[in-house]
Formats: structure tokens, sequence, C-alpha cells
């Protein structure tokens, strides 16, 4: 199948007596493989009599060669798959066979990508990112405040480098433009709370992604912010570059030494906020976030801090937001 895709990925035509030579078989058995790709990967395969098969637009796929090269250097094991239920779930089953660490799981698609809260991650195929890194941490999930955060603004910090200057952060660790959501992280643990425990970062990034019939809020992609496709390879190896730098940092000085920066990107900073916390709906204004990440609100006449995986924010009069 892989072979199929990338014959046919420079967007071009192909007769289908071309494609059954390339892969050694008859032009019904090509057939037969076409519509079995189109079924893997819900890309629609244009069919022209007399000039072949095409893709409706080229796609640059994942580089397993080249990303495992650049990963190298930093000691990062990679993982690239066509297809996976979710790449976290990958790295955590990994994980469970005690490989070895960091390893890092991409892949083409996600049939059951997952975001916070059990709600559903939209990832079509060669579209976008779906990154999950999976690491070893020493001396209990004490270690691990802020850290979803810090991904966040690594996250913004790569999208600069790359030339989407938009992008800022969303508490506690949606990347936005404006009210657009681009990129969303989850993390997850496992292990002993108390020392020995493994998280797996888990990134989706809408990179060339330009319609949806899905994504049930507003959203945007790399693409739709630049104006151009942009080569996915890059992206991951930019995203790992940043976020080495930031973890080792991290692991040295703690969340605390990036909340300036951190609070320099929130885009509703100073912002009249509600936080939703289950039933039960906060009002405040935005003060920061505290040295292990907990938002830092000003209720009435006192600065209130919250933290944990349920709590979301909205603007204060923005319906939608
Ligand atoms: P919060 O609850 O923190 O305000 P949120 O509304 O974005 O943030 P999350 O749980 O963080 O909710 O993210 C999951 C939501 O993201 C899904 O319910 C869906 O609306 C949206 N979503 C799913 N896939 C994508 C995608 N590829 N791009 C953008 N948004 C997506
Ligand atoms: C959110 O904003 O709700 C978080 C979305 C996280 C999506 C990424 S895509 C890679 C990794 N694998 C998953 O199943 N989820 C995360």
């Amino acid at each position: 199948m892989q072979t199929l895709l990338k014959l046919l990925s420079n967007g071009e035509f192909h007769s289908g007596e071309a494609l059954g030579r390339a892969l050694g078989v008859s032009r019904s058995a090509v057939w037969k493989k076409l519509q079995q790709l189109q079924l893997e990967t819900g890309i629609e395969i244009h069919k022209v009599r007399g000039r072949g098969y095409k893709l409706p637009n080229p796609i640059v796929l994942l580089n397993e060669p080249w990303l495992t090269e650049r990963h190298d250097a930093a000691g990062w094991d990679i993982r690239v798959y066509n297809a996976i239920d979710s790449t976290n779930a990958e790295a955590m089953r990994l994980i469970a066979q005690a490989l070895k660490l960091p390893l890092l799981v991409v892949s083409e698609q996600q049939t059951a990508g997952r975001g916070r809260r059990g709600r559903k991650w939209v990832s079509p195929f060669a579209e976008n990112l779906y990154y999950s890194l999976a690491l070893r941490i020493e001396g209990g999930m004490k270690q691990l405040e802020g850290l979803s955060l810090l991904v966040g603004l690594a996250v913004v910090k790569m999208l600069q480098e790359m030339g989407i200057s938009g992008a800022g952060l969303k508490w506690p660790n949606d990347i936005l433009v404006g009210r657009k959501k681009l990129a969303g992280i989850l993390l997850e643990l496992t292990g002993d709370p108390a020392d020995v425990c493994h998280v797996v970062i888990g990134i989706g990034i809408n990179v060339n992604m330009r319609s949806s019939e899905e994504v049930d809020q507003s959203w945007t992609s790399m693409a739709l912010e630049s104006g151009v496709d942009q080569d996915r390879n890059q992206v991951v190896a930019r995203l790992s570059a940043v976020l080495n730098r930031y973890l080792t940092s991290y692991y040295a000085k703690g969340f605390k030494a990036f909340k300036d920066e951190w609070e320099q990107h929130h885009l509703w900073q100073n912002e009249p906020v509600t936080l939703l916390a289950g039933q039960s709906a906060i009002n405040g204004v935005v003060v920061g976030v505290d040295d292990a990440g907990g938002l830092r609100l000003m209720v009435g006449q006192d600065v209130q801090v919250f933290s944990g995986g349920e709590l979301s924010l909205r603007l204060r009069g923005q319906p939608g937001s």
C-alpha cells in the first residue's frame, strides 16, 4: 500500500498499466489496491478514462529514514505508522514493552485520535501531525508540574520558527490563532506517582488541513495561516529540536523558569474569563500562572489558583469563545 501511495504522491496521472508494472501485479489487482487505499486513507482517488489515476492533490508522506536519522542524534527512537488508533495509545503500549526511551511515535493518521476529557481529535490522513513522545521520569509525578504548559510553549516557539507568528496559548495548553484552535496537547501518565513513572506527551498540530466537516469548533492550520503547504517532516524535526531544548532546561530548572515567557504568550492574560469546573463556573480576571502551572485568577479581591485536567477556560462576554 505504501509503494502505491508513494507512486501516486506527486499528484499526477498514472495509468493502470504503469502502476501494475511498478507493483508487479495485473491491472485488475491495481484497481483492487486503489479501492483499498481509498478505504484506508479516506483520500478520494480520481479516475479519468484514457489518463489513469491521480490523487486530488500532491502529498508529502512522512519519511521514516530521514526522521530516524534526525532523531538519532538526540538519542530518541522513532516509530512511523501509516495508521494507528492513537499515537498516545501506541506510545503507552510501547512503554509497557520496556523499550528504550525517549521514544517518539508519529502516524499519517489516527483512527481513534483522542483529545482531553475523552473527546475525539480529528486526524485525517497525511494532512496533520500526530506526535507522541514517551519519556521516563524519575522522582515521581511532582517532577511533571507545569509540563503540559511547557509543551504548549515549545509548540508556539516551533510555530514562530516556521513563520507562523500569530499563535498563542490558552491555559492550560491549547494553541490558538485568535479564537481558532491550531494545536492541542494531551499528556498521559503511567507508573508509580511517587517513584519512576512514564509520561506520554501527545501533540496534535493542524499542518496542511484546509477543510474539515468533522471538527466541531473554530479551527485553523499552519497552511491556512501561512498560505502555503508545509512539509510535515520538517515540522516533526523542528518540533523535536525545540521540545528537546525546552525539556532539558525544564528538567534543570522546573516550570518556574518559563513562567514569564508563558505569560507573554498567553492570549487571555489580564482578560475577564469564566473558569468551568464541572457544573460550577467561576468568574475572574487572568493574573497569570504559578510555579506549578496553575492558573492564577483574580476572583473578587483575591487571587485564587486553579489546577487540574478537568478545567476549561472561556472568555467572558463572548459567546462560543
Ligand atoms: P477547552 O475544553 O479547554 O476549552 P477545547 O474546547 O478545545 O478546550 P479540548 O478537549 O481541549 O476542548 O479539545 C478537544 C476538542 O477539539 C474537540 O471536542 C473538538 O471540538 C476539537 N477538535 C478535534 N479535532 C480537532 C482538530 N484537528 N483541530 C482543532 N480542533 C479539534
Ligand atoms: C486536546 O486539545 O484536546 C488535545 C488533543 C491532542 C491530540 C494529540 S494527536 C497526537 C496524540 N494522540 C492522540 O490520540 N491525542 C494526541
